[in-house]
């Protein structure tokens, strides 16, 4: 298919039953597909949407455009699990079926009230003009699985002074109300988040845009509020945010901010600090997050980037969303890490003893995670998805002395968005040890300093030789390999 304007927003039941079965067959000949990361049967996958706890089982969704992968029109992929880890396809998608939706059924959240859980969402719109159009629209949907649309918006428009760059609502739960926490650009292009709060879910009182001090670039997506422990954290992807205000080198950045309480009566955060990167790596963003009846404050992202090139847009589908991660606060910081569920995944365990000024070579399934301990002064090097030499490889380097990382996809078959840059670091602190753990999923790779201190998510493609890791030292360092499977 070409994806000219009219295929990416052919209606959906006009595509055949015997495209997507090829679509399908297609996918299946992938050697990328991934094993225990969730992926679109077919299409591309972006944001997860509506993560929730409903039903006793966790809900999660994610944006999809089932027939291509390409950015075409979006509707709501529904997914539900009992362990976070193992998740199954649920009969309700939100597909675009009102007026208010025509051109997608754009990104939203969840939350349980009563006996139904509460979907808010972005309807966007093209009009005869392509002009654009952005409704936030509310559903609800029953423990039978079903779904009732509520006909008309929950908010019709953005207040005066925003552009029709209004979208992604977030619902929370605060004090006696709900919060809608909603991204947003000012008509003189400046990011923004846009509060409302409601008593009913049904009237929507505009607070304006959250005061901050603070650069968010020409347009926010993906705005979560978070109270995570003692801290207010805010996440948020600002486009085009200035390289001065954070430096970062992907396309748009997955950032943070952490302050010490939100503020009703002044509407701002309260000793809020500069704003730093959610990821280091090459390749996550729209990070969703929300508080969970047990306690935990969890998130997931998309591993992918919008505008960027992948190579299975070849093979039909596109994407991944991250593991689920636990958000903590550790000495003023914030921390993401695997869920404890994780380990769920792990069939068997082997340790690893690298001896110093020697190479430890080890074939692998490219399905595994890997725990590192490396001591003060040391030097060294991973090679992941690597080939037998270690020669073509995502690389992996450290220097615990320096306190340097640096993650270096230069050296591949499928070179990726060499626009944006082949390495990432991270610094960590100099003259300590350092941690890692590294999930790798055919060509999906997380990696966690530090039990989360720090986090770098990239893709790789490796060819079918890569498929060894390799790990050189200047030091003795030990760790352990567990294969995973789902
Ligand atoms: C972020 C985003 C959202 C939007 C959705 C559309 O990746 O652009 O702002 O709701 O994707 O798929």
């Amino acid at each position: 298919v070409e994806w000219t304007t009219t295929e990416r927003y052919r209606p959906y039941k006009e595509w055949p039953d015997s495209y997507i079965k090829k679509l399908k067959e297609q996918v299946t000949q992938s050697n990328w597909r991934l094993n225990y990361h969730i992926q679109p049967e077919t299409g591309l996958l972006n944001d997860p949407n509506g993560f929730s706890f409903f039903n006793g089982k966790w809900h999660l969704f994610y944006q999809h455009f089932p027939f291509g992968p390409t950015h075409g029109l979006k509707s709501w992929f529904h997914l539900s699990s009992i362990d976070l880890i193992h998740w199954e396809s649920e009969k309700t998608s939100i597909e675009p079926e009102m007026s208010y939706e025509s051109h997608g059924v754009y990104s939203g959240s969840a939350i349980p009230v009563d006996e139904k859980l509460f979907l808010a969402y972005t309807g966007n719109v093209r009009d005869d003009s392509w002009e654009r159009h952005s409704y936030q629209l509310g559903a609800w949907l029953t423990k039978e699985g079903d779904l009732e649309r509520i006909e008309l918006p929950l908010i019709n428009q953005p207040p005066n002074g925003f552009t029709m760059h209004f979208r992604d609502p977030q619902i929370i739960q605060y004090e006696d109300r709900y919060l809608m926490v909603i991204g947003g650009q000012t008509d003189d292009q400046k990011g923004k988040v846009l509060f409302f709060e409601s008593y009913d879910l049904k009237q929507w009182k505009n607070l304006g845009p959250l005061e901050i001090n603070q650069d968010l670039g020409f347009m926010v997506e993906c705005p979560n509020l978070l109270f995570i422990e003692n801290k207010t954290v805010l996440l948020l992807c600002p486009q085009g945010l200035d390289k001065k205000t954070v430096d970062y080198q992907n396309v748009y950045p997955n950032t943070y901010i952490l302050a010490d309480n939100y503020s009703k009566e002044d509407h701002l955060l309260q000793h809020s600090e500069q704003q730093q990167l959610l990821d280091e790596g090459f390749d996550l963003y729209a990070t969703q997050a929300f508080c969970a009846p047990d306690g935990r404050c969890l998130s997931v992202g998309w591993i992918g980037l919008p505008e960027m090139e992948y190579p299975t847009f070849q093979e039909g589908w596109a994407h991944s969303l991250s593991l689920i991660k636990e958000l903590t606060i550790n000495e003023g910081k914030l921390y993401q890490y695997p869920v404890e569920e994780t380990k769920l995944l792990r069939q068997s365990q082997e340790n690893l003893v690298v001896s110093a000024k020697e190479t430890l070579v080890i074939q692998t399934e490219n399905s595994y995670e890997l725990q590192f301990k490396i001591p003060n002064q040391s030097k060294g090097e991973i090679a992941l998805f690597s080939d037998e030499l270690g020669e073509k490889a995502l690389i992996l380097d450290y220097d615990t002395e320096n306190g340097t990382v640096s993650l270096d996809r230069s050296s591949t078959d499928y070179p990726l968005n060499s626009d944006y840059g082949y390495t990432r670091k991270v610094e960590i602190t100099k003259g300590h040890s350092v941690e890692f753990t590294i999930f790798i999923d055919q060509s999906t790779c997380e990696i966690f300093i530090n039990q989360g201190e720090k986090t770098m998510t990239t893709t790789y493609y490796p060819n079918e030789n890569q498929n060894y890791l390799v790990i050189e030292s200047d030091q003795e360092v030990k760790g352990t390999y567990y294969r995973l499977a789902n």
